[in-house]
């Protein structure tokens, strides 16, 4: 059997729809055997058939990792947070933190982002004018959610010139890490230095009631005489930052990416603006920032005549269930702004379905709304940019734009 799922390819990393395409159609359920230092494992990339393993934790369990690598739970040195627990004690976890991570505290940070967007896209132009080719992703995209970050967890303006660089190096750790070319040790020195800053916060926030951030809202959180604990919390904000920065961040970057490359589209978007709340699903469905993830088996399963045996990681490939020409039609590849994607998996489905795509949907909205007004031309350079060189995710490091005048 040809085998074409091959994430240690370069080539099949920079551009894997392809190699999906053709998946999808001659080899649905792909094996990639253990051999030259590379795990094995299975990876399923029709949409019908992620769609249902993300659906059924009890068989595709999510408690040995996300990863084809078979150890990777504990090479940080934290416990498992409520993305590698199964139901139902990750029903419990998830339920305890919804209480407190509510869309309505998301809708609340309205106002502030916008106004932080307002001052990236000043930047921008101030750069542009000076003669620069600014880097949309570093100077714009990348800014956006460490900003949201930091405000819902409660970090102060005096401390956020450290909270930068600890995303940064979780986000390395998480993109690169593993086997690539990440500076693991100063990866896990910011891992290490971020989970001390939030230890002392939530100790802080149990003793001190004057504050209004999510920690606190957190440590007070309640569900049938049921409390979260220290562990429970520093777990959620470690998942928070490691599963919301990048991956906002390279949405708001491919939409430009995106419209550059389809100039009819953007045209329907600037002239219907209230469109774009609804092309920012468009635009992960293409581009899925998460691109796929893994569960283990925990019995035998057969699925279009191949078994899967029991105790095999399996990757749920969303970036190819996305672009299924079954679900989404025969224009699967192609970006198409007044398409409705209510059904997609780039925030996965079931129960792990991403706790923060609330979080994420309002800031690529605001800042696409934000920048097509102020630059609606803006075009992006990807053949410039550089991205993260990841197993997982499609994620841009940097990206230079180009046309901020109107
Ligand atoms: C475009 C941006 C984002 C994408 C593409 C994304 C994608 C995902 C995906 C695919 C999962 C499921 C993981 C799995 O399959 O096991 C997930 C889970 C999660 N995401 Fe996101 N995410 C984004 C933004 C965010 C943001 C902004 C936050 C928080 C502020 C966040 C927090 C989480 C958490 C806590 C989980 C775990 C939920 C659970 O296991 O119950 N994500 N996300």
């Amino acid at each position: 059997m040809a085998l074409r799922y091959d994430p240690f390819d370069p080539k099949f990393r920079t551009d894997p729809y392809p190699a999906y395409a053709e998946l999808r159609t001659e080899t649905p359920v792909a094996h990639h055997p253990a051999g030259a230092g590379q795990p094995e494992f299975w990876a399923l990339t029709r949409f019908a058939d992620v769609w249902d393993a993300v659906r059924d934790p009890a068989t595709f369990s999510s408690a040995q990792g996300l990863t084809f690598f078979p150890d990777e739970i504990g090479s940080l040195g934290i416990p498992p947070t409520l993305v590698m627990l199964d139901p139902p004690v990750q029903t419990r976890l998830r339920g305890l933190i919804g209480r407190a991570f509510t869309p309505r505290r998301i809708a609340e940070l309205e106002q502030r982002i916008r106004a932080f967007v307002k001052e990236r896209i000043g930047e921008l132009t101030e750069r542009a004018a000076g003669g620069e080719t600014p880097d949309l992703h570093q100077l714009f995209s990348a800014p956006i959610p460490v900003f949201v970050l930091a405000d819902l967890l409660g970090v102060p303006e005096s401390e956020r010139a450290s909270f930068t660089p600890w995303v940064a190096g979780l986000t390395a750790i998480q993109n690169d890490g593993f086997a690539i070319d990440v500076d693991q040790v100063s990866g896990q020195h910011a891992v290490g230095e971020m989970l001390g800053y939030f230890s002392e916060a939530i100790t802080h926030r149990r003793s001190c009631t004057a504050h209004d951030d999510l920690i606190s809202a957190l440590v007070t959180t309640e569900l049938d005489g049921a409390q979260l604990s220290d562990w429970d919390i520093l777990g959620f904000c470690f998942v928070m930052v490691a599963g919301g920065s990048d991956t906002t961040a390279s949405l708001i970057s491919h939409a430009i990416t995106l419209l550059t490359e389809a100039p009819a589209q953007r045209e329907i978007l600037l002239a219907e603006p209230t469109l774009i709340p609804s092309s920012v699903l468009e635009f992960l469905r293409l581009e899925s920032s998460v691109q796929a993830l893994a569960r283990t088996t925990t019995r035998d399963v057969t699925l279009h005549d191949q078994t899967i045996p029991a105790g095999q990681k399996v990757m749920m490939v969303y970036g190819s269930a996305n672009r299924d020409e079954a679900e989404f039609g025969r224009n699967a590849d192609q970006l198409d702004v007044l398409r409705r994607p209510d059904r997609h998996l780039a925030f996965s489905s079931g129960p792990h379905f991403c706790i923060g795509s609330h979080a994420a949907r309002l800031q690529a909205t605001i800042a696409l709304e934000e920048l097509l007004a102020a630059h609606p031309r803006i075009t992006a350079e990807a053949a410039a940019g550089e991205r993260h060189d990841s197993y997982f995710v499609r994620a841009w490091k940097s990206l230079p734009c180009g046309d901020l005048s109107r």
